[in-house]
């Protein structure tokens, strides 16, 4: 596992975008797993600036969007579905077969969960960007989580229910998601964890220097074979080496 340190969010946002850039120009047929949240918004801003004026060929990548609220419209703008359709996928015209959502509306979930996980094991996951939840979760891979899925529902913790009210306008019941699951992540063939600011300082020096544990999902990270930590200086704060 590397540990990347960036001197600012801006940095470390411009180095994620070139990651993905560089990701697409050695295999055109990328197939991306993008997390939502505060995180990689600014990092989605410059993939997508970069892609344009490099003139990037992209139009056979495929994109599965990491998680979702359950019970959340995909057109409410807290959503994960928003989020990315917003950021990346309509600012570059990415055609709707090569997008693998969530619908947080599904009337049956577990069907909704099928269907991702067929895909995953159709396409396979080339680079997955994941954020950090406060508790450590990857996607909605809550302190506990099972590690043998590709895909599940989960009951969201009550420190991601009350962090997740800020993707909100107003008060939402969060409750449960679906998420890519920790097994998915492992198999992916590189990870990216990245995370910013001094919030997440505490959080980020468990993940990468305590020891692995279900209770602090993301430690998972340091079983991977090929995976970066890419975090700013306010978030490496706390690491001890
Ligand atoms: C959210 C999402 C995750 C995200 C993480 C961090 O709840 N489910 O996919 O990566 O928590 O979010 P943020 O980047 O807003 O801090």
């Amino acid at each position: 596992m590397d540990i990347l340190k960036y001197k600012n969010y801006d940095a470390l946002s411009e180095a994620v975008a070139l990651q993905m850039v560089n990701q697409i120009i050695s295999k055109p047929d990328t197939v991306f797993c993008l997390a939502s949240g505060n995180t990689p918004l600014k990092a989605y801003e410059y993939f997508v600036e970069k892609v344009k004026k490099e003139t990037i060929d992209y139009s056979r990548c495929v994109f599965f969007g990491l998680d979702e609220w359950i019970g959340i419209s995909p057109d409410d703008t807290g959503s994960c579905h928003y989020f990315l359709t917003k950021n990346v996928f309509e600012p570059l015209g990415i055609a709707n077969e090569n997008i693998y959502l969530f619908d947080g509306l599904s009337k049956n979930p577990e069907a909704e969960c099928d269907r991702i996980s067929r895909a995953i094991e159709k396409n396979g996951i080339d680079l997955i960007i994941v954020g950090i939840g406060m508790n450590g979760h990857i996607g909605f891979n809550e302190p506990g989580a099972l590690i043998g899925n590709n895909v599940q529902i989960v009951a969201l913790d009550s420190v991601t229910q009350t962090v997740g009210q800020k993707y909100f306008d107003k008060p939402m019941l969060l409750k449960k998601g679906m998420t890519i699951a920790l097994r998915s992540f492992l198999d992916a063939k590189k990870a990216l964890l990245i995370a910013n600011g001094s919030k997440k300082a505490s959080i980020i020096q468990q993940t990468i220097e305590g020891e692995i544990s279900i209770t602090v999902p993301s430690t998972i990270i340091q079983l991977h074979k090929n995976a970066s930590v890419m975090i700013d200086y306010e978030a490496a704060a706390c690491l001890i080496n």
